[in-house]
């Protein structure tokens, strides 16, 4: 549903993304790990064509990202960014109904959508507030309503936890898990690794503009442990246990403690089961054998530090080469999506598939009481 071929994006001397090779199926909830100024932000920008890349191709479904096609990516596409604001000076219902109106949804089908959007937010209360009384928690809340007016197949997150609180955080997670059962495709991003890691089908780490791992959570952490970590309980002889495995070629360290041992493993991953064999033959009553989950945040400490002087040095070395030949005419254009400036700056701007954008200065509280007109689309599925 999401897919890049070689996307590259630079800023003059400054590379924000290089080659990057991704594809996210339908339905799945796609993690964007990685520092600050790893690439996470212009990898989004891209797909949803707010900038132009330099080299390389990016697709949502079969539509790939180019200035022709914008109208239909912005259909398609939910987008929040990492700096979300939201104007001052009108209500909760008067934001949203100004973004049904730039996505031309219907009059008659506004007041279900919106109720719809911030029932999914777990925003709904918000309706009368003003936004401007809004705490940063609660905005983010309102703009991700926002992102789901018009029931895009594809919502891209950028940074959407960043500046809640730890409860916050975790309400985040369900409405983000909730929204993937509306069969949505979901990219996320963070630099908060067990934010992303339980939430999750798939998970990128990317890295001074480079893709260091790519897969389900347990493959990356899988293909990027260095050691295996073997939990094994025992029945009585807990020492005569551990110096067996101590003893073992492809054991570095063990500890033990109580009946439980603790074995570092560094042999292949083919080879586990005779350190269980090699207990059993000895007569140990080996009740547990497996072994421990790894832990993403560790795995994705060890490819970035092992990664990141050698992509800056080669970064450097590429962007000296590139940038000579990159002219004044390849610079992009950023930002140019209508639904996300205010409605003043929006006057003499019409988005590709709306009607000119009205701030309908609703009395919401004579409209709150009239019978829902239609389900909101998201709700069909
Ligand atoms: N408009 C810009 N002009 C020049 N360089 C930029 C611009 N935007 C980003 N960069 C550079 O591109 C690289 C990637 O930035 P990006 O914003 O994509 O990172 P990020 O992963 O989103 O970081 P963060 O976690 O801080 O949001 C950084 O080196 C940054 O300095
Ligand atoms: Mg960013």
């Amino acid at each position: 549903m999401i897919k890049t071929e070689n996307l590259t994006r630079d800023y003059g001397n400054n590379r924000g993304i290089f080659d990057l090779n991704m594809e996210i199926p339908k339905g799945k909830i796609f993690g964007f790990i990685g520092p600050n100024g790893a690439g996470k932000t212009t990898t989004i920008k891209l797909l949803c064509g707010l900038f132009k890349p330099s080299s390389g191709k990016a697709y949502i479904g079969d539509v790939e990202v180019r200035r022709r096609n914008q109208g239909k990516i912005k259909r398609m596409i939910g987008y929040m960014p990492d700096k979300t604001g939201v104007y001052d000076q009108m209500s909760v219902w008067e934001y949203l109904d100004f973004f049904c109106a730039a996505f031309k949804i219907p009059p008659k089908q506004r007041k279900s959508r919106i109720e719809g959007v911030l029932e999914l937010a777990d925003a709904k209360y918000m309706l009368d507030y003003q936004v401007n009384s809004l705490s940063q928690g609660m905005g983010k809340r309102v703009v991700l309503a926002k992102t789901l007016l018009h029931d895009p197949q594809v919502l891209i997150l950028d940074e959407p936890a960043s500046g809640l609180d730890p409860y916050a955080r975790i309400e985040m997670r369900r409405t983000i898990t909730r929204l993937r059962e509306y069969g949505k495709t979901i990219m996320l991003s963070s630099h908060i690794l067990p934010e992303l890691s339980s939430v999750c089908d798939l998970a990128g780490i990317v890295e001074k503009g480079r893709l260091l791992a790519f897969g389900t959570i347990k493959e990356i952490i899988t293909s990027l442990q260095e050691n295996i970590i073997l939990s094994i309980t025992i029945q009585g002889e807990t020492q005569k246990a551990a110096d067996l495995c101590s003893n073992h070629d492809n054991i570095k360290e063990v500890t033990a403690q109580g009946n439980e041992i603790r074995a570092v493993y560094v042999g292949p991953r083919s080879e586990i089961a005779e350190i269980n064999q090699l207990l059993v033959q000895n007569q140990v009553k080996v009740v547990g054998f497996r072994e421990e989950e790894g832990d993403l945040e560790e795995a994705f400490l060890r490819v970035t530090r092992k990664n990141g002087q050698q992509t800056r040095e080669s970064a450097s070395q590429e962007k000296t080469q590139e940038s000579e030949k990159k002219t004044a005419s390849e610079k992009t254009s950023e930002e140019q999506s209508l639904v996300d400036k205010k409605p003043s700056e929006n006057d003499n701007k019409k988005p590709e598939n709306s009607t000119k954008p009205r701030l309908k200065l609703k009395n919401h509280s004579s409209s709150a009481n009239k019978p829902a007109e239609d389900k909101m689309d998201a709700k069909k599925k």
